[in-house]
């Protein structure tokens, strides 16, 4: 049975620089292109998870008339946005040649949530259901609350990296999703218990639980933009667990997932469909 994934997630205006290199302090650096897409690390997992067949509720706030943000959320199947005074955020990413990026971010809206609200949300999920969130809202110890308290799973992305934030949550959670490098950051500042979703980049990735590590390689792919990829990687596993498939399976699925929207620019717009990534798999054979 497919439950729902209740995500409190953040929505971004990307706004993507394609650059020759990053801009070093204090230089002014002209970009080779320039476009916008929706982003954030909420949406795009919300996005992932839909695409691979999952079902969500997406958490979320933009600007109160900002119809444009949410016509493109509609498009990706995101509906329900909470309308609020501050702008919808945004971020400022450049992107290298080698399909890099670095991220500024203007979090706006998704710092405004209402707790009353999505405690009012997490009202109609059920028991068994999951909780995703990430540290691009705020409200998180709120809504890790209401959702222990009806018996949902707690999925959480300590991304951005921040550890007073993660040291909050840490205790509470079902399933942690990191990169390599929030890994060691993790590791410098706090004992880890929870199960473990590791993303390596090229390295591929890992689940770790109870001491037993289950290892994916990276699918072969020409790394255009990797924005937004371990977004992608995690929603498309968590839709599949969710599933009940088999730990190798989720791997698997979520990792030619992320190969594919490496391959194209973008965050949100970029994460393949649950057809693309079969015909993925079926191709790697
Ligand atoms: O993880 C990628 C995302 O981080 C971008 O879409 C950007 O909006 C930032 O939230």
């Amino acid at each position: 049975m497919v439950m729902t994934i209740w995500n409190l997630g953040s929505v971004n205006v990307d706004h993507v620089y394609r650059v020759p290199r990053f801009v070093s302090p204090g230089e002014t650096l002209s970009a080779v292109d320039y476009s916008w897409g929706l982003g954030g690390k909420g949406l795009n997992q919300s996005v992932a998870i839909i695409r691979s067949g999952g079902h969500v509720k997406h958490l979320g706030a933009i600007h109160e008339a900002d119809d444009q943000t949410r016509q493109a959320a509609a498009a990706l199947g995101i509906e329900g946005l909470w309308g609020v005074e501050a702008a919808t955020g945004h971020a400022m990413i450049q992107v290298t040649p080698e399909g890099e990026n670095c991220i500024v971010l203007a979090p706006g809206a998704n710092h405004t949530l209402d707790e009353q609200q999505l405690e009012q949300a997490l009202s109609a999920a059920q028991g068994g259901d999951w909780l995703l969130l990430q540290n691009e809202t705020n409200a998180g110890v709120a809504a890790v609350r209401a959702a222990k308290a009806r018996g949902l799973k707690i999925c959480y992305a300590a991304a951005p990296f921040e550890a007073t934030a993660v040291a909050l949550l840490i205790n509470q959670v079902d399933l942690l999703s990191v990169n390599e490098g929030e890994l060691a950051q993790l590791q410098a500042s706090m004992a880890v218990n929870a199960p473990l979703l590791v993303t390596l980049g090229p390295k591929g990735a890992y689940y770790e639980a109870k001491g037993v590590r289950s290892d994916i390689a990276a699918f072969p792919t020409e790394v255009v933009d990797t924005t937004g990829a371990g977004d992608t990687f995690l929603g498309a596993f968590l839709a599949q667990f969710d599933k009940g498939l088999p730990l190798e399976a989720c791997l698997r699925w979520a990792s030619a997932a992320a190969a594919l929207q490496v391959s194209r620019p973008g965050a949100a717009s970029a994460i393949p469909t649950a057809e693309e990534i079969e015909l993925l798999l079926r191709e790697a054979l």
